[in-house]
């Protein structure tokens, strides 16, 4: 099982007899904050009076998310860290085109779309979660354009969550990889013979 369970987290994966691979590439702490900060959205969103303390309290668990998810990226398993996805516009003109084209290269971290999707999500719950800060504070308390930041940066996060779910089931289309899956189990399936990057 040991033997099995390492096999299956290399670069070339275990196959099955189809000759498909499953790597392991969302470390369980990936998945633990996607899911978690998912929730914290919805929580903050939809479900909690907005001028409470819990919202306050999860606003802030929000932002804690996203701080220990940047230190990830900084010292966590290769495929989580910023030089596996860098936020590069060039790269993600040439992923649009290579799609057009039909290519349907895998990548084991974000698609260079997608990983320009996950840094503005990122900055707009900084964005929120300062601004919410910032209206406890005496210097700020009632300011308008504070109350407005905190109202506008999470119309738009609505906004990107909608095209990053969007963008998922559109790359787990292209590539033929379960994306999904992926940040619930955090294996990637990848289909016989599919260039990998
Ligand atoms: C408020 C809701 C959501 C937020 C804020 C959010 C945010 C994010 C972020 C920040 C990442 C990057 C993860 C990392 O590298 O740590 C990510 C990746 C991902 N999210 Fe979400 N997400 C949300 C909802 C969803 C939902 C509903 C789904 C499923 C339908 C989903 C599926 C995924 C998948 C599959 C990835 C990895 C994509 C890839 O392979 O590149 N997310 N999301
Ligand atoms: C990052 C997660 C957060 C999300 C998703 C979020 C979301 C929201 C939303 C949707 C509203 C209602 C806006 C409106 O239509 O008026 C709101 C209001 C508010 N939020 Fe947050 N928030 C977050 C974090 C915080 C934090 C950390 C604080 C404070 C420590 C905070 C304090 C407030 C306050 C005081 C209001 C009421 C503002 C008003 O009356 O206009 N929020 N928030």
């Amino acid at each position: 099982m040991a033997l099995m369970s390492k096999q299956n987290s290399g670069r070339t994966g275990a196959r099955d007899r189809t000759g498909a691979r499953d790597i392991l590439v969302w470390d369980p702490l990936v998945r633990l904050i996607h899911w978690s900060l998912a929730l914290t959205i919805l929580l903050n969103g939809a479900l909690v009076e907005e001028e409470s303390k819990v919202h306050e309290w999860i606003g802030y668990i929000a932002l804690g998310l996203v701080g220990i998810r940047l230190v990830w990226a900084l010292i966590g398993p290769k495929h989580a860290r910023f030089s596996a996805f860098p936020p590069s516009p060039g790269r993600a003109i040439r992923y649009l085109r290579d799609v057009l084209s039909g290519d349907r290269t895998v990548h084991l971290s974000h698609n260079p779309l997608g990983a320009l999707m996950v840094y503005n999500i990122w900055i707009s719950v900084i964005v929120i979660g300062s601004t919410g800060y910032m209206m406890t504070t005496i210097s700020f308390f009632g300011v308008d354009w504070v109350e407005e930041l905190h109202e506008v940066a999470f119309g738009w996060l609505l906004f990107s969550v909608a095209l990053h779910v969007a963008g998922v089931a559109f790359d787990s289309w292209r590539s033929g990889v379960n994306l999904v899956r992926s940040m619930v189990s955090g294996r990637k399936a990848i289909p016989k013979g599919r260039e990998i990057e």
